[in-house]
């Protein structure tokens, strides 16, 4: 089959199945079949019998809706890529930005301290400690699955990934932080319906679910960035779309923060929250 219908079909199969951007995907799983970059497909000789077959089953995969990343063991984030698979969550384009956001106030200090609360894969960590080469960046996350993720994402990169919970993690570093980032689980246990199939088949619960109103590990990164960040550090959060609000009001209401201001994505949607740390006050 030549390349250009071999794209064809796996887009028309993808949109069928609801995958809500079958052209890239189909491109995609085809250049991970080849071995090429997307950009060089059309210049790919046609698939012989095994590469159709290999791509057959891919995209009989995809069509039920498993995620893209799952299928070629990858998520691009930034400029680096992470392994991901069952058992970890795939990091999002749009928490590309709060990272973006860490490493602009990271990049102005002389030998920054950044924590990445809520890791994951380690994404936001590797992105900070590559575009920040000075940082010293630390990591930590709960599941065991993610943390070993997260340990071959990171292994030779520096960043200090510890195994634990972001409540009582990183107390070494109390009052030394100088950025604090965080993309936690975030969403309200009855809303179902707002999480894609891909995210809610494949992505870990602990991932995804934060109590009825979605707050919990929220207020969590508020009283451990609060604990961690000596006075004047930064802590900026991702939280749902429809929590600009209420996201913010956890970092207004305990009277440690100022500068307390919530950030649209690319599509003008509410995304994440930034605060400054004013003072050791003796409430954290
Ligand atoms: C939404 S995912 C984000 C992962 C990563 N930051 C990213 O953006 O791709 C949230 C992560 O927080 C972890 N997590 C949940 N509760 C935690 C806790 N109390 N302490 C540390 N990590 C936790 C989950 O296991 C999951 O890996």
């Amino acid at each position: 089959m030549r390349v250009g219908d071999a794209i064809r079909r796996g887009v028309t199969r993808l949109d069928l199945a609801g995958v809500a951007s079958p052209q890239h995907d189909a491109e995609a799983l085809l250049g991970h079949v080849l071995g090429v970059p997307r950009f060089r497909l059309r210049l790919a000789d046609a698939l012989s019998e095994q590469q159709e077959a290999r791509l057959e089953a891919l995209l009989v995969r995809r069509c039920r809706r498993e995620p893209l990343q799952h299928l070629t063991g990858r998520a691009a984030f930034r400029y680096v890529d992470v392994e991901v698979g069952p058992g970890v969550f795939v990091p999002r384009p749009e928490t590309e930005l709060l990272a973006g956001w860490a490493i602009d106030r990271a990049a102005g200090l002389e030998r920054p301290v950044v924590a990445d609360l809520c890791t994951g894969s380690g994404a936001m960590a590797l992105a900070v400690a590559t575009e920040v080469p000075a940082s010293q960046v630390y990591a930590v996350e709960l599941s065991e699955s993610a943390h070993a993720y997260a340990g071959r994402n990171l292994a030779g990169s520096g960043v200090d990934l510890r195994l634990g919970d972001i409540a009582d993690a990183l107390a070494d570093l109390d009052g030394r932080v100088d950025v604090v980032v965080a993309n936690p689980p975030y969403i309200p246990l009855d809303a179902f319906e707002s999480v894609s199939v891909e995210g809610r088949d494949y992505d870990p619960p602990q991932a995804l679910w934060a109590g009825r109103d979605g707050l919990e590990l929220i207020r969590q990164v508020e009283q451990t960035a609060a604990r961690l960040l000596r006075p004047d550090g930064w802590v900026g959060c991702e939280h749902a779309d429809v929590q600009g609000e209420s996201a913010s009001v956890v970092f207004a209401g305990p009277g440690r923060w100022s500068d307390v201001r919530d950030h649209l994505d690319l599509a003008g949607r509410p995304r994440f929250v930034t605060a400054r740390r004013v003072c050791h006050d003796g409430s954290s």
